[in-house]
């Protein structure tokens, strides 16, 4: 599990191993768009400002990845304990 802070609302969210970072902050009231849940579409696409991402997708290039400077909730996750995201 990790933590996600919101840089933007001033709040941070437990992400538990079970749930998608999607999942965890939509229970917390935050709502992400979302299309396919599969990390195919870039609907979800979120901007990173700090933490190291784990991803999961399809939709990114290998170097938008490595770029490490946004990331699909959908299915992408955490590599450091927390990651800050532009929200
Ligand atoms: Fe399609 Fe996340 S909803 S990539």
């Amino acid at each position: 599990s990790f933590e996600v802070e919101l840089h933007r609302s001033r709040r941070v969210v437990h992400i538990p191993a079970t749930m998608t970072v999607l999942d965890a902050l939509a229970a917390e009231g935050i709502e992400i768009p979302v299309s396919c849940a599969q990390g195919v579409c870039g609907t979800c696409l979120t901007r990173v400002l700090a933490g190291e991402v784990a991803h999961h997708d399809l939709y990114l290039t290998p170097a938008e990845q490595a770029a490490n400077d946004c990331f699909l909730p959908c299915c992408s996750r955490a590599r450091s304990p927390r990651l800050v995201l532009d929200l």
